[in-house]
């Protein structure tokens, strides 16, 4: 029996934080690592371009974070890793789907409505988002995508194009389910809001021991309650509960101690991956072998599905 087949990405608009790895990244690694799926890991660089337009940032963004998918343990004799951009197909099924869609439907994703809201004029792609994603999923008949609580809604609209399409021209995608850890589903920044690069309020995975210190002495603290909830709910992707319970008890009201004990947690748990991802970074060589030899596999699978597709929609 084949297995079922896992698919997620990340855009390469910088430093992934912690809030990336505890809500998705790390999911990526486990699940590869249990042996249960054909997994595809990719950098949705076409999506980062709604936000990154300089052409060297985008290529060192998307470097680094095919670094960082190794540093994290992504294995690429196991996993197919690659470049968006790299498969054509993704954005010719994109177009495709545009016209299953309608517009009042793409008018009410979440990040459109956001978007729309900060009084931003909203550009076609960032509109679009969710069609190119639902080809990002569907090209690869990908059965679960590990993501973060915010993406819950991309995925119920990838499912909602596969059933469209499959109603109009005959079963041909594979409806996706999303996977999302209750319990990290939505990891906290240092200010208490959502961890996210938009905030200003992120620990960088990869972080310094000074970014890591620099970072937790400005949890923000309400000096009206002896458990300081920002630290804590920090905490707590660190250690469990249990271990925590008698610390936090111990040290009730001594924010400064608890912030110290908290920085000595990461910084053992954030050490060994920064030394890996040091190493990886040093062969560049190897990174852009790695991409290349995943956008080969990429491709093969996405042009399959795609030619698929387009007989059924009855232009080949
Ligand atoms: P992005 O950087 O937006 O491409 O996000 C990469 C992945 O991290 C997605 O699966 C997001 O859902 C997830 N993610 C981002 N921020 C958080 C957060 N604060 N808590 C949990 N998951 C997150
Ligand atoms: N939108 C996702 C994010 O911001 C990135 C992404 C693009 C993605 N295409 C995808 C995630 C397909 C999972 C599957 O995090």
């Amino acid at each position: 029996m084949s297995k079922k087949i896992l698919l997620s990405g990340v855009k390469p608009t910088g430093r992934p934080h912690i809030g990336n790895y505890f809500g998705a990244m790390r999911q990526f690694v486990e699940l590869l690592n249990s042996g249960a799926y054909e997994c595809y890991f990719f950098l949705a660089d076409y999506h980062a371009l709604n936000l990154i337009q300089n052409a060297a940032l985008m290529r060192q963004n998307s470097l680094d974070l095919a670094v960082d998918y190794l540093a994290i343990g992504l294995d690429p004799s196991k996993a197919v890793i690659y470049k968006q951009s790299d498969v054509s197909a993704n954005t010719e099924a994109a177009w495709i789907f545009d016209t299953l869609v309608t517009v009042p439907y793409l008018e009410r994703a979440h990040a459109f409505k956001d978007a729309e809201s900060k009084g931003r004029e909203v550009n076609v792609g960032t509109f679009n988002y969710p069609v190119l994603m639902a080809a990002d999923i569907l090209l690869y008949d990908a059965d679960v995508v590990p993501v973060g609580q915010d993406q819950k809604q991309h995925i119920e609209y990838a499912r909602d194009i596969a059933q469209k399409f499959n109603n109009a021209f005959g079963r041909t995608f594979k409806l996706p389910d999303a996977l999302i850890l209750e319990n990290v589903a939505v990891v906290p920044g240092i200010d208490g809001q959502k961890m996210s690069k938009s905030y200003n309020n992120t620990i960088p995975l990869f972080a310094t021991k000074a970014e890591i210190e620099k970072a937790v002495m400005s949890i923000v603290t309400d000096s009206s309650s002896d458990l300081p909830v920002n630290v804590y709910n920090i905490h707590k992707l660190f250690k469990s509960q249990v271990e925590l319970e008698p610390i936090y008890e111990t040290h009730k009201g001594k924010y400064k101690i608890l912030k110290e004990m908290l920085i000595a947690d990461i910084e053992s748990f954030i050490a060994p991956l920064r030394e890996r991802r040091e190493k990886i970074a040093a062969d560049v060589k190897n990174i852009h072998t790695v991409l290349a030899e995943g956008a080969e596999r990429a491709r093969a699978k996405a042009d399959l599905k795609l030619a698929e597709a387009k007989r059924a929609i009855g232009v080949s």
